[in-house]
């Protein structure tokens, strides 16, 4: 009864909030650019983000075709029963946000410690959702005695055996793995690649060792190339796309084994709107190349907003429009966001907002009610061409 109550008003709050940031959203994408915005306001109006069912984003996201999940921490999975609920009815597929990150997997050069990931992979298992590695080749998140302990002789040895060993701990069980993340340079040096400790020892061929290596350990897992800043509509932006398809195509001509693109979608709630021309065509490209492509880390962060009261709404119109533009692209059959509920998100820390407000970047609120961004993920998903 409570729960009903609830989502009746949260439906009369979306209408209504809906009308007032219809225009505001207008406003900012009249001054600001495309007209994709607007047509998608024209065509659903003020019901914009009206849910007529309960069904779980899970669910809806299953009947067009599409998984649906989330990232999560061990800690809060453990501790809160509630939220661990709230989680397994919603998602699909279950992310350890740090837990296979070096950083965490291993202490010391010859250590794995695999208690709470393994933990994870159990949670997810119980509820029957799938099980997804983030991240084995990444240049944050590198424990303490890497530096001193790696150098140009040993770095093959030591990234090799990382991957053979977290990769084969989870052989069979794991439904892809995040082989290589944030490898292009956001801007300048001369090949693309991001200046990072694998390419100063390795050189550029680390990438396609990794893919080899990850794909021999677990012939299963889809690998994924994971990146980020590929959404907007700017010259920088738009010539990392661009560094990005060169690099996916040079992996398939050599025929190394990679089987998607991640677009991590951390996106401002005010950024300037997307190009959906130019988007479309990337995804496109991208799709051509025989891959598929998981929206992998979404979220939508306030940073720059300065907008307070009308912000859920128009975070939600974010996912709508970001949503419903990649969802227009077959290639695209995953979706996750870095998080379920405003309750545990990296945003409060990484990108809070300026008056201090605490952020609402995700589908869930802080009391892990659905709130817009859930509904406006949850119509995306019912709008969304099946698969
Ligand atoms: C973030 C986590 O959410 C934080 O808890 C951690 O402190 C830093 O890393 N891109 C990525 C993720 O690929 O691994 C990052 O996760 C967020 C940005």
């Amino acid at each position: 009864m409570k729960r009903r109550t609830l989502i009746v008003s949260s439906l009369g709050a979306a209408t209504g909030a809906g009308i007032a940031i219809a225009s505001h959203y207008q406003n900012q994408q009249q001054q600001q650019q495309p007209p994709f915005s607007q047509e998608r306001q024209k065509e659903h109006g003020i019901a914009r983000f009206a849910v007529t069912e309960k069904t779980s984003l899970r669910e809806r996201a299953a009947s067009q075709g599409l998984i649906y999940g989330a990232a999560a921490s061990y800690q809060p999975l453990r501790a809160n029963l509630e939220f661990a609920q709230r989680f397994a009815q919603e998602c699909a597929i279950l992310v350890p946000t740090n837990e296979l990150k070096w950083q965490i997997l291993r202490p010391t050069p010859d250590q794995f410690d695999f208690r709470r990931s393994d933990w994870m992979a159990r949670f997810a298992q119980k509820h029957n959702m799938l099980f997804r590695g983030h991240t084995l080749v990444w240049y944050q998140a590198l424990p303490q005695w890497f530096k001193e302990t790696v150098n140009r002789k040993n770095a093959e040895r030591i990234l090799t055996d990382h991957i053979t060993t977290v990769v084969k701990h989870y052989a069979g069980n794991m439904h892809s793995w995040d082989v290589v993340n944030e490898a292009i340079a956001p801007n300048g040096s001369k090949d693309g690649l991001r200046q990072t400790p694998w390419l100063r020892f390795l050189g550029a061929d680390y990438i396609e060792m990794a893919f080899r290596t990850a794909a021999a350990a677990d012939p299963q897992a889809l690998l994924v190339y994971n990146d980020n800043n590929l959404e907007y509509d700017n010259p920088k932006t738009e010539a990392k796309r661009s560094r990005v398809l060169k690099l996916l195509e040079r992996l398939k001509s050599k025929r190394v084994p990679i089987h998607a693109l991640g677009i991590q979608s951390h996106i401002g709630a005010s950024s300037q709107g997307f190009n959906a021309k130019k988007l479309r065509s990337f995804l496109k490209e991208v799709a051509s190349l025989g891959l598929k492509i998981f929206i992998t880390e979404m979220d939508v962060l306030e940073k720059n907003l300065l907008e307070l009261e009308n912000r859920d709404a128009i975070i939600a119109g974010v996912y709508q429009d970001y949503l419903s533009l990649v969802l227009d692209e077959p290639a695209v059959n995953t979706v996750i966001t870095w998080g379920l509920s405003d309750r545990y998100t990296w945003a409060a820390n990484f990108a809070p907002r300026q008056d201090g407000a605490p952020v609402r970047p995700l589908p869930l609120d802080t009391q892990l009610e659905r709130k817009l961004a859930w509904n406006a993920i949850a119509l995306a998903f019912d709008q969304a061409p099946p698969r």
